[in-house]
């Protein structure tokens, strides 16, 4: 009577900014994602059936319970996936309970809603025993949040903005890649604390009044995305991460545009794009990207991952805390705070200027190529969640 989800979350090359329709949350152009490795980043959730009597549906995050009543858009997703279940399982009017975990903060810039409507979806479709395509899941997913439409799947994702009314063409499909393609991704955490203009709401000011991102979405995204996918199926890792780059920069150049202006990069966050043109300059190996916050991932291929830690853990010394044993760089990559200063004391002695304490921790992670399922028998027993007393 219960089923259990993992998702990934994943991280936009070309970015979705803005919607052509609110309700529906369709967007104003396609976007390409590369989802992140499930086994270090990931939301899992358990859907069940309440106990015989129960008649309300109840959510709970992280632990804690969440009214319903706040999160308008879950009840939305929780009702679609109901309509899609009806007729093949009676069941279905009964109350549900959902319990989800993230395995990183909420809100900080790592888009937790991306895996956590994916995770819902999925364990629902699981739930009701739905033999429903990953492509229709994330049709659903959308309209929990626009990026939950990407983590159904693994690799590389695109999003197609689709031209209907009704949204029934707007939904992810693979993006086809060359075998040699690996990327790693290094999430460098500027700041932990919840983003002050929400994704959602930043993007409809910027609809409104930035004449830039009408110009982005219409004439320069299309020719992006073409671009994108060349670049993925011929495996031109270069071009895949100077593309990045250059969405990245174009998106927060619309924030910057939108009246008043939104700012979500913050010194810190230039100062990494720095060091990432500085390790560039003779090829391009490294890509930066920021999402609504200060955060940057950095992708590379693995041969060049240890180069980009060094220049960080030289650039970013962990904070002081006094704690030797705090996990400064975790996911693949684990070291603690006196590990990381020990590793890098020969460079760091020519370093004019370090910034000691300017990001939180540094996480190592690399590319999902699952996407998100319901999880099966000793894992299952192993991860399912129950309701917190
Ligand atoms: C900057 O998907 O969080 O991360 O659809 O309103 O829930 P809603 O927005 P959301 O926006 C993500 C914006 C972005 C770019 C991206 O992921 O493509």
């Amino acid at each position: 009577m219960s089923a259990t989800a993992i998702s990934p979350t994943n991280l936009a090359l070309i970015k979705y900014w803005g919607k052509r329709d609110t309700n529906l949350n369709l967007p104003i152009n396609s976007s390409i994602s590369i989802t992140l490795d499930s086994r270090e980043l990931h939301t899992i959730t358990t859907a069940m059936f309440a106990p015989e009597g129960e008649t309300e549906d109840k959510l709970w995050v992280n632990n804690k319970p969440v009214p319903l009543s706040t999160v308008p858009r879950t009840v939305r997703v929780l009702q679609l996936m109901r309509q899609l279940a009806q007729g093949n399982n009676a069941t279905t009017q009964r109350a549900i309970y959902i319990v989800s975990k993230n395995s990183f903060p909420t809100a900080a810039g790592l888009a937790s809603s991306a895996s956590g409507y994916s995770a819902m979806v999925t364990a629902l479709a699981g739930l009701f025993d739905l033999k429903t395509s990953k492509e229709d899941l994330s049709r659903i997913a959308r309209q929990g949040s626009g990026s939950a439409s990407r983590s159904l799947m693994g690799g590389v994702v695109m999003w197609n903005m689709g031209t209907r009314q009704d949204g029934l063409d707007s939904q992810a499909e693979l993006v086809p890649f060359a075998r040699q393609v690996e990327l790693e991704a290094i999430i460098c955490v500027v700041s932990e604390k919840k983003k002050k203009v929400s994704s959602t709401a930043g993007m409809q000011t910027s609809v409104k009044e930035s004449p830039l991102l009408a110009h982005r979405a219409k004439d320069i995204v299309p020719v992006r995305i073409n671009a994108m996918k060349q670049a993925f199926a011929a495996g031109n890792v270069e071009s895949v991460l100077e593309l990045t780059m250059r969405d990245s920069n174009q998106f927060h150049a619309c924030c910057l545009d939108t009246f008043p202006p939104i700012f979500y990069m913050t010194d810190t966050s230039k100062e990494i794009v720095n060091l990432v043109t500085e390790l560039n300059r003779e090829s391009v190996r490294y890509a930066y990207t920021f999402d609504a916050g200060p955060n940057a991932v950095v992708f590379c291929e693995p041969q060049h991952t240890q180069t980009l830690l060094d220049a960080l853990l030289v650039a970013f010394p962990p904070p002081a805390t006094g704690e030797e044993t705090f996990a400064y760089v975790r996911g693949r990559t684990e070291l603690t705070a006196t590990q990381a200063l020990q590793r890098n004391t020969a460079k760091r002695a020519k370093v004019e200027q370090e910034q000691e304490g300017e990001l939180c921790y540094i996480f190592h992670t690399g590319m999902d190529k699952l996407g998100a399922r319901v999880l099966q028998g000793a894992e299952e027993q192993e991860r399912q969640l129950a309701v917190p007393t």
